[in-house]
């Protein structure tokens, strides 16, 4: 972006969610004029930032096992002379703050999501004293007003945020604690950066927000969907993640209109027992969310549904279960994500009675799996014989393959030449995988 070449290197290493992945990429974009130039190794990187999610305590401990990694890589380098920061972004470091330095002296700063904006003070901060390391309390409009609108996309696909913060407080959720209230982002900055997008080769954006259905900018998600559309290449939108409680008829009537939206909703649940949604405080039934799949799909009858699921929160007992199974093979999902409860200090449900002991949350993950497996195979083999259009995003593992995602989301496997990177093709498809199908292009010509 300065137009010199980087003089310093920047490794970022990203976990959770796509709001971390696009978060990541705009902390590459306010550090390029700094100098710094994204490597894919930490061990020479100057600027080491890991971009940290706590939803699950997997997770956050993934991130202290790393950091003790890349403390060591810091020793090595201040041997030799040289000098390596290391940066904590993310819900982690909104969660937890300066503890996180506590538990790992190497860190020498800590920055939480709204305030990456500011990344390159903090960083001279860190590199003068040890003092002011943290800024993990700012607000998202600050963040979106100081970030460029200018991105470097790399590829034909890009991540939007649009909406950040959640406001419903699912009592298992970390989210409503560490990426704070709901805020949407205005219209018109938004439709900048999809034009600069569209104009750099994008032809898909997905639409990133913690409730993005409940994106609340003029007109809605609804609106605002309506307006990207009339961009010129921009061909495909996505969105994720939605609240069942969000999704309002003028969404469900985009679905039956605008092509341009792509027939994939990720609609998470969480259960099938009503007395764990409400327990969850999840706001919707079984039986409203069944209401809310059946609307949806009168509007948009071939959409692929996908969805996340808890199993063992804190109460459930194996007829809880079973009625998760049920509305599974009820809906028919596409695909899915598949967790086992974890116990978050400071959430609601942490302090419940009932917790579940692990081996029964082990089984019936495994039995929840082995239902969604069953439908994503039977989704994906549906689609032989089937003509789809395919977005070609890049080349495949073997040379000479290309791949890229149909309408659906799934990863489409081809025998074709690179030019096609970029364009949306018809593709017969011929075999189905689990993950993937992989097909022959309809017009050799194109
Ligand atoms: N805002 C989105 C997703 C939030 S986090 C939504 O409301 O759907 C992604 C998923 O992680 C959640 O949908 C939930 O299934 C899972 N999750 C969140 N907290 C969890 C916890 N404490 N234990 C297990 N899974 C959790
Ligand atoms: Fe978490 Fe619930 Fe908010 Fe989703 S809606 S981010 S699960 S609190
Ligand atoms: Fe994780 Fe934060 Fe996303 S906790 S799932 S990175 S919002």
């Amino acid at each position: 972006m300065t137009g010199s070449a980087p003089t310093k290197r920047l490794f970022i290493k990203t976990y959770g969610c796509q709001m971390n992945v696009y978060d990541s990429e705009r902390m590459a974009d306010v550090l390029a004029p700094l100098g710094y130039g994204v490597t894919s190794t930490p061990e020479d990187a100057d600027l080491v930032v890991l971009n940290t999610c706590h939803i699950r305590e997997k997770a956050t401990e993934k991130v202290y096992s790393e950091l003790g990694q890349i403390k060591l890589m810091k020793q090595a380098r201040a041997q030799a002379g040289g000098k390596m920061t290391i940066a904590v972004a993310g819900c982690v470091a909104q969660a937890e703050g300066e503890q996180i330095m506590l538990r790992q002296p190497a860190v020498d700063l800590v920055v939480g999501p709204q305030a990456y904006h500011q990344l390159p003070e903090l960083i001279a901060r860190a590199h003068r004293a040890r003092g002011e390391r943290l800024a993990a309390d700012f607000a998202a409009d600050e963040k979106f007003d100081a970030l460029p609108v200018a991105r470097n996309p790399d590829g034909v696909t890009a991540f939007l945020t649009v909406q950040e913060g959640c406001d419903k407080f699912c009592t298992f959720c970390v989210v409503p604690y560490t990426r704070g209230g709901e805020w949407s982002r205005p219209v018109e900055t938004i439709l900048a950066e999809a034009r600069d997008l569209a104009a750099k080769g994008v032809r898909e954006v997905t639409l990133l927000g913690q409730n993005v259905n409940a994106y609340a900018g003029e007109g809605g998600l609804a609106g605002l969907a309506r307006q990207l559309a009339q961009i010129e290449g921009l061909d495909r939108i996505r969105y994720t993640t939605s609240h069942p409680a969000d999704m309002d008829d003028a969404l469900i009537e985009a679905h039956a209109e605008l092509p341009q939206l792509m027939p994939y909703l990720h609609l998470p649940v969480q259960a099938g027992s009503d007395k764990i949604l409400k327990a969850m405080n999840r706001a919707h039934t079984a039986e409203s969310y069944l209401r809310l799949v059946e609307k949806i799909r009168a509007a948009r009858p071939d959409i692929a549904m996908s969805g996340d699921f808890i199993v063992g929160f804190p109460g459930e007992r194996d007829a809880d279960f079973e009625a998760t199974l049920s509305l599974v093979r009820e809906v028919g999902y596409a695909a899915s994500f598949t967790f086992k409860y974890s116990r978050r200090p400071g959430t609601p449900a942490a302090a419940l009675p009932g917790q579940v002991e692990e081996a029964v949350k082990d089984e019936r993950l495994a039995r929840l799996n082995a239902l969604i497996d069953e439908q994503q195979r039977a989704f994906n083999a549906a689609q032989v014989g089937k003509v789809l259009p395919v977005l070609f995003e890049k080349p495949g593992r073997h040379p000479g393959q290309l791949s890229g995602r149909s309408p659906y989301l799934q990863a489409v496997h081809v025998e074709g030449p690179e030019r096609l990177i970029g364009q949306i093709v018809p593709v017969r498809i011929e075999t189905a995988h689990k993950m993937s199908l992989a097909g022959v292009l309809e017009m050799e010509s194109a």
